[in-house]
């Protein structure tokens, strides 16, 4: 068993969409734990990967007139840029279509069943598509999901079903017992009232009938098994369960799952249970993070809000997109994402703070060293606030990797780097260079502010992997030597840094001007390495249905001062939207124009009302105009 390597998992993704910015951030959190733990010296396995079966799956294949295969092969292929593009260490990527997975999943389906732990019955639910899960009568909150609000539907049919309900006693001791199991404490709680109700059994097949895209029963080939029981497994299979005991012993225990917190009761209810009745210890941390809001709504397809993690790399670079990340978010909570609030903190941590940093020291080195980093003299008490400053990063950024605290490790670090920009400034050494006895004190200067940039780059290194490199490059570290730092060696390397040659560079972090940001004028442009995956065929954008409405009438919706509420008509069909155009659009301007709609995106409840579509509209910068058509035409005809 696991006690001492480190075993970190992502969720696996559903192949039904490409990813954005919510399945960038869970990777890039997991890569930057994986990172950390290997630079502490410690064995490190990353899993992540993606969700391939299931009723979600197979509708978006149908939809495209695709095989499911065919489409889970092409979607997974942007995953895999992505991660790729974003620097991603996982030590292996596994698909659930993987051949190997199918039959851990169907040996363990096998087992349970010859024990008893799964049994046939008759059964009446109702199924919410988009979040895969059977839910009772009682459950239903105003007939809807009760987890997302959308439709559900009912289902009455013979089924497989997993003894997951006598498992509850034992599930809320140990929860209760084990303080570290479902983190942050008040997610354990949330679970813990969940199980206050009664537990039912789970289902886990469904029949062929009605969706073959599944793994096959093992017992019952008219079945297939539930899409949730078959992923979960992918956190075994994907180590070695029932194929290679020697690597499944050295990473189980997982030291951490990481998940959003829309996926809290399968991880910390189901598979708990399903572990238990498969007599495998459980994982040490579930860990459920916040979800990334635009304006206060969870990004989501349906509402059209969803930030494109590669339209961000191309215009910011990699790992100011990384550190945006993981700087911004508290891992527990929900974080804002705006383009206002990623330049404030780039310009601010990165440009202004790191970024100067780096700079003064390669200017005055260069200058008055010939770039050679000098020996120091004696520390007075000015080296000594800086060092302790420094020194003081990576212990707290350790614990902030136990407690998941990481934007607190990272701001410790940030506040090394202000630390040595004010020694420089009290320091002066400018002036010192002028001084004709301030030669040896230059020296100390230099030495400590390069020393302050070596251990903080070392610390931000899995945060920022190329960047990072890049500066202990202008340190005069070797390519090898720069990427390769590791925090367990931090003291050890200090030996190491006078003698140095200094190498300049062309700005690590160039401010981003804020008049331009918005004409997306990125700090420095980064080429494009991979082809691009942004290209569609025409049967996606068939899937998008546009027509013509016209605005009936408008209002300012309640409670927000972005909102308009509009109703339009079309083909002599009353419908109504929601439209974050208030700043561009008083509501009288806009009755009797004719628009352009998104008339089959799925309804959405905005700020408590609904909207049933979307309107089309240009924007650059502060300025917004609709889209209107060219010369009358009746509502409800096509556009495309
Ligand atoms: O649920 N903010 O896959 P999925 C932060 N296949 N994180 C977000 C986010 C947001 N707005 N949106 C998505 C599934 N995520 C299942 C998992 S695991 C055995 C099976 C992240 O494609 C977050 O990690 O819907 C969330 O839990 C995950 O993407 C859901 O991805
Ligand atoms: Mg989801």
């Amino acid at each position: 068993m696991n006690t001492d390597n480190y075993y970190v998992t992502t969720p696996i993704y559903y192949v039904n969409d490409k990813p954005h910015i919510g399945h960038a951030y869970t990777t890039v959190l997991a890569d930057v734990l994986a990172r950390y733990h290997r630079s502490l010296g410690q064995s490190t396995f990353f899993l992540t990967g993606t969700d391939e079966h299931g009723q979600k799956v197979e509708k978006a294949a149908a939809l495209r007139h695709m095989d499911n295969k065919a489409h889970c092969d092409e979607t997974v292929v942007r995953f895999k840029e992505l991660w790729q593009r974003l620097g991603i260490t996982n030590d292996r990527f596994i698909r659930t279509t993987d051949e190997f997975h199918v039959k851990v999943v169907s040996e363990v389906l096998q087992e349970l069943f010859d024990r008893d732990e799964i049994y046939k019955a008759e059964y009446t639910g109702w199924y919410c598509v988009g979040d895969e899960r059977f839910f009772t009568e009682k459950d239903l909150v105003d007939g809807k999901c009760p987890e997302c609000g959308r439709d559900v539907q009912e289902i009455r049919e013979s089924n497989y079903f997993f003894r997951m309900g006598k498992y509850r006693d034992w599930l809320v001791d140990y929860i209760k017992t084990h303080p570290d199991f479902i983190l942050p404490t008040f997610r354990a709680n949330e679970t813990l009232g969940f199980l206050k109700k009664e537990l039912g059994d789970l289902c886990i097949s469904r029949p062929k009938s009605r969706l073959a895209w599944g793994i096959e029963l093992p017992f019952d080939r008219d079945y297939v098994c539930y899409v949730w029981f078959d992923a979960l497994i992918n956190y075994i299979s994907g180590v070695g369960y029932k194929q290679n005991d020697d690597e499944f012993n050295r990473w189980w225990p997982a030291s951490c799952h990481l998940i959003g917190k829309d996926i809290l009761t399968t991880h910390s209810v189901y598979w708990p249970t399903m572990l238990k009745a498969m007599n495998v210890p459980m994982p040490r941390t579930i860990f459920a993070h916040g979800w990334w809001l635009t304006g206060n709504t969870k990004m989501s397809k349906s509402l059209g809000n969803v930030v494109n993690p590669m339209d961000m790399i191309d215009r910011c670079g990699v790992d100011a997109f990384r550190y945006f990340l993981m700087a911004e978010m508290s891992p527990g909570n929900d974080a804002n994402f705006s383009e206002d609030g990623f330049v404030a903190r780039y310009n601010s941590d990165l440009a202004n703070d790191l970024g100067n940093l780096l700079s003064r020291v390669l200017k005055l080195t260069l200058r008055n060293r010939g770039g050679v980093i000098p020996q120091p003299g004696a520390f007075g008490d000015d080296e000594k606030e800086l060092m302790a400053a420094v020194d003081n990063a990576s212990p707290v950024m350790e614990n902030s990797l136990a407690s998941m605290k990481l934007d607190q490790g990272i701001n410790a670090v940030m506040n090394a780097v202000r630390a040595a920009n004010r020694y420089l400034e009290k320091t002066a050494p400018w002036s010192l260079a002028k001084q004709p006895d301030g030669a040896a004190r230059l020296d100390t200067v230099l030495y400590c502010a390069a020393e302050a940039l070596r251990q903080v780059s070392t610390l931000l290194l899995p945060v920022m992997p190329e960047k990072m490199a890049e500066l202990r490059e202008s340190l005069g570290f070797s390519p090898d030597e720069a990427k390769s730092a590791q925090i367990a060696e931090l003291k050890s390397g200090a030996a190491g840094l006078a003698g140095r040659t200094m190498r300049d560079n062309n700005g690590l972090f160039p401010r981003i001007q804020t008049e331009e940001k918005s004409a997306s004028a990125p700090a420095r442009k980064v080429e494009k390495t991979v082809a691009p995956v942004d290209l569609i065929e025409i049967a996606d954008f068939a899937k998008v249905k546009l027509v013509t409405a016209k605005i009936v009438s408008a209002e300012k919706a309640e409670n927000s001062d972005k909102l308009l509420k509009l109703e339009l008509d079309v083909a002599g069909s009353p419908r109504h939207i929601v439209s974050g155009i208030a700043e561009w659009y008083a509501p009288a301007d806009l009755v009797g124009k004719t628009i352009v709609l998104v008339s089959n995106l799925k309804p959405a409840e905005i700020r408590g009302n609904r909207s049933e579509g979307m309107l089309l509209a240009a924007k650059k910068g502060k300025t917004l105009r609709l889209v209107t058509v060219d010369g009358d035409i009746p509502s409800g005809a096509i556009v495309g």
